[in-house]
């Protein structure tokens, strides 16, 4: 039987007691069987999911959307729906299907596998930079973030990996806390970099994706000059701050863990597929994600979410669960597990998943294999962790050897 009762919303997103675990509030969510309320900085108070099942009812349902516009959406920041706006991850149906299938074939596990031996090559370019630099160094700028930014700037055929642009316009977009003028101007200066590149491919086609979607895909009409942009802008976006981030937490996992080191570098050709998939389970770093909109009433763990409901879906909650993960806590890199939802579910599903893990199998080991003496250079309780984004992570990993 539906149940109407609710408890009081808790603010979103919730605090974490512990780093290395997500917040109560969406464990219990999750332990009590139903979607509780959650209370976003507007008042709006969206429903939270986050049993396993329950996430994958939702993020499967065609009652429930993602389209930003449509009224009850849960917008984590006030910058959400001019930033976001009209990008077709933020739509649902044939304003995104058409979209996601331009831009699949860049993105599938065998282009992925394509770009190894390049994406191998960065981790080693990073790496040998950094036994230039004095230590102790901060890893994340640089390790995690040339590695990703390297690759996704190869995809498109950019040249703007060094660019405090995109640093700046990446950064800004996943800061829940930063002003909207600020995200919005920062969109604004990286869109212009990018259509002075559109153009100059017009006059200078290669086979890279930016190349691709102006002179076929703007031609033939799918797409607009503008949606071009956005969409290389999406991608620069999407596919810097996350993998830097996984990278960053996963060294700090195996800067802890020595066991799990150890049985990472016993074998490698093993366990770099193992390894990522449960760095990237355990720290599932979307955490205000996925967000969406109840389109007609649903009925989810005997809670009734009624048409024009919010519904805020806890990834990490779900890759906990114990009724699906064995000592869901534990890290273990030899896990053979990918049902993690860690890149979501369903039809919006990470575009660049294949390519996030073989940047993480590529460097996790890697790292370690270079420089087995990796440490911290801070006490940990002077880690600052990215709590008010909407990916998680490391503002910065201060690390010496
Ligand atoms: C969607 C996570 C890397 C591009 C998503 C979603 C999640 C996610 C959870 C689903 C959001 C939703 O359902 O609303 C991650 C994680 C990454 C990662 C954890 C790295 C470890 C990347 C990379 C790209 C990328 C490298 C490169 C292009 C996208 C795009 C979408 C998306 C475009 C929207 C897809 C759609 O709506 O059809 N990602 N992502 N992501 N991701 Fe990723």
């Amino acid at each position: 039987m539906t149940r109407t009762d609710e408890t009081p919303a808790t603010p979103l997103p919730a605090p974490r007691a512990c780093p290395y675990a997500p917040p109560a509030f969406y464990t219990e969510t999750r332990a009590s069987g139903s979607p509780r309320r959650g209370r976003l900085w507007d008042g709006s108070e969206p429903w939270l999911v986050a049993g396993y099942d329950q996430v994958q009812q939702v993020l499967r349902d065609p009652r429930v959307g993602a389209d930003v516009t449509e009224p009850g959406f849960p917008n984590t920041s006030a910058a959400q729906p001019q930033v976001e706006g009209g990008m077709f991850f933020r739509k649902d149906g044939d304003e995104h299907m058409p979209i996601r299938r331009i831009l699949n074939p860049d993105f599938t596990a065998k282009r992925a596998q394509a770009w190894r031996p390049r994406i191998e090559e960065l981790v080693d370019e990073a790496i040998e930079a950094m036994l230039d630099q004095p230590r102790p160094l901060d890893l994340v700028r640089h390790f995690a973030l040339p590695i990703p930014t390297g690759a996704i700037c190869e995809l498109l055929g950019v040249d703007l990996v060094d660019s405090p642009i995109v640093t700046r316009a990446a950064h800004l977009a996943t800061d829940l806390a930063a002003p909207t003028e600020d995200k919005v101007a920062a969109m604004h200066e990286l869109n212009e970099v990018l259509a002075r590149y559109a153009k100059q491919k017009q006059q200078q086609p290669d086979d890279r994706l930016l190349s691709r979607l102006v002179n076929r895909h703007l031609p033939s009409g799918e797409l607009t000059f503008e949606q071009v942009v956005r969409l290389a802008q999406l991608v620069i976006g999407a596919g810097h701050e996350t993998t830097a981030n996984m990278l960053s937490l996963g060294v700090l996992a195996l800067i802890r863990d020595e066991e799990q080191r150890v049985e990472l570098l016993s074998d490698p050709d093993t366990y770099a597929a193992t390894c990522a998939e449960e760095m990237l389970r355990y720290w599932t770093i979307v955490q205000t994600e996925p967000r969406r909109c109840a389109l007609a009433d649903l009925e989810v763990g005997g809670r009734l979410i009624k048409a024009g409901e919010g519904i805020i879906c806890s990834l990490a909650a779900a890759n906990r669960d114990p009724a699906v993960f064995a000592a869901p806590e534990e890290l273990d890199v030899t896990r053979a597990e990918r049902r993690h939802l860690a890149f979501g579910h369903g039809v919006h599903q990470c575009l660049g998943q294949n390519l996030a893990r073989v940047e993480l199998q590529a460097a996790l080991p890697r790292l370690f294999q270079r420089l087995p003496e990796l440490r911290l250079a801070v006490p940990e309780d002077q880690l600052r962790f990215r709590d008010s984004h909407i990916v998680y992570g490391l503002h910065e990993l201060p690390v010496t050897w």
